[in-house]
């Protein structure tokens, strides 16, 4: 059976919290335990210096998460588990994506913008206080993934544009270069629970709201007790919708407990009662995980070990070959040596998918985009050729989303040959410029 190789990084910033384990490590672990995957987990230590300039909590982090995703139940052995510093591949197939990525794109990034937007508020200077770092961060991201030609990336919503541009810049590698790269898909964790924190709001260090996973038993509980409720008395119902404690409750408890917890405040459960049965709720999943990382902190030296050996066989099995192919590729090569040309060159252009624009007996205009004798999409009549180029130019820029009014999929096309085809089309378009 081909395996579909999934790839995630983790940002090694901060101490894992109850909200990285429900909504990234618990469910990964999960689902690297699916048949038919092969699934790369690593710690995304080049991107952490992004975010986090103190060396020792760049140290310190990269021990816990690694300790922490090992104490959940992550199978080195089934499971490829790295550090990204340890594969020097990664920076230096991030400087061959530098040189096809547009500049234009990496504008549009939503970090840099936020960024930029922040100074302009601030009457700065667009750039003030913002490093190459986090402008080049697509890349080094995208390096991350076609490294290993990975199939899909899970992710969430904020890093679905990431995945984008890593597509983008790996469809004008292959353009330039030959096909080397595998062009990734976001797996977006739709039923993913985001946890609330302490104030409700979503659990993120940036809020200073998180309840640490493997806090010691007592902290645990009073952090627990300090999460905020309303004012509603012992014996008043109580509303589970909107309540950060109920949340986090049904995020740890099976369907039939969270049903009890759910009848209890409708009977006026007092706030301590539920807090104390959240905490207890926690602590039984989360005790047995805590002993387990409390040894493997105790030993860095093995963790150190495990990163090291996981990393060595991907370099050995993947990365160094790949580099090696991808240096002659683009004429990094021996001088005296000759190699086949892998690049697509004309019949490449002659085979691209376009887009068809006709009028019909009835006087009025369609358009179909073709892949040589495919039809992809069929549109629907317009009344002048004007809106029919316009719905092209809009399908050309942002894809074509599925459930559309004016177009349709053409007979035996589906999703994936028309957004390799409009990707296509894009990356051409791309390299003309
Ligand atoms: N940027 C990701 C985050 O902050 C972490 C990351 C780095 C990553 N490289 C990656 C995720 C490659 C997926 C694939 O969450």
């Amino acid at each position: 059976m081909p395996q579909i190789r999934v790839l995630t990084g983790i940002t090694p910033s901060g101490t894992p919290h109850l909200g990285n384990y429900v909504g990234a490590i618990r469910p990964a672990i999960a689902a690297s335990r699916a048949p038919g995957v092969e699934s790369f987990y690593f710690l995304a230590d080049y991107h952490a210096l992004v975010k986090v300039q103190e060396p020792e909590r760049v140290q310190r982090s990269t021990l816990e998460i690694a300790a922490a995703w090992l104490a959940c139940g992550l199978e080195p052995d089934h499971v490829r588990f790295y550090r990204q510093s340890d594969i020097p591949e990664a920076t230096e197939l991030t400087w061959l994506l530098t040189c096809v990525a547009g500049k234009g794109l990496l504008n549009r990034a939503h970090a840099y913008k936020a960024a930029v937007d922040r100074n302009r508020e601030g009457g700065e200077d667009d750039d003030a206080g913002i490093t190459a770092g986090l402008f080049m961060y697509p890349v080094l991201m995208a390096a991350d993934i076609l490294l290993f030609n990975a199939h899909k990336v899970p992710v969430g919503r904020d890093q679905v544009q990431h995945i984008e541009m890593a597509r983008d810049f790996a469809q004008r590698f292959n353009h330039l270069y030959g096909d080397h790269f595998t062009l990734p898909e976001a797996a977006i964790e739709e039923q993913v629970a985001t946890l609330p924190g302490l104030d409700g709001r979503k659990m993120s260090k940036s809020y200073d709201n998180t309840i640490p996973l493997f806090a010691p038993p007592a902290q645990l509980k009073k952090l627990i007790f300090s999460i905020v409720t309303d004012s509603r008395a012992p014996g008043e119902p109580k509303d589970t919708e909107g309540s950060a404690l109920f949340q986090l409750y049904q995020a740890f408890a099976s369907a039939e407990e969270t049903q009890a917890m759910r009848a209890a405040y409708a009977d006026g459960i007092g706030w301590g009662d539920a807090k104390q049965e959240l905490f207890e709720r926690v602590d039984a999943e989360v005790a047995p995980l805590r002993e387990k990382y409390e040894a493997l902190v105790a030993h860095p030296q093995r963790i150190e070990q495990q990163l090291r050996d996981g990393a060595q066989a991907l370099r050995t099995q993947y990365a160094t070959p790949f580099l090696r192919e991808l240096r002659a590729a683009v004429g990094l090569r021996e001088l005296g040596e000759r190699v086949a040309s892998t690049a697509p060159v004309k019949q490449a252009q002659a085979a691209l998918p376009a887009f068809k624009q006709y009028r019909e007996a009835d006087g009025r205009f369609r358009f179909k985009l073709v892949d040589g004798e495919r039809v992809l999409l069929q549109s629907r009549a317009f009344d002048s050729p004007k809106e029919a180029g316009a719905r092209i130019g809009v399908l050309r820029r942002d894809g074509f989303a599925g459930a559309d009014a004016d177009v349709a999929l053409g007979e035996g096309a589906d999703h994936a040959a028309v957004r390799a085809a409009l990707d296509a089309l894009r990356a051409a378009e791309d390299a003309k410029a």
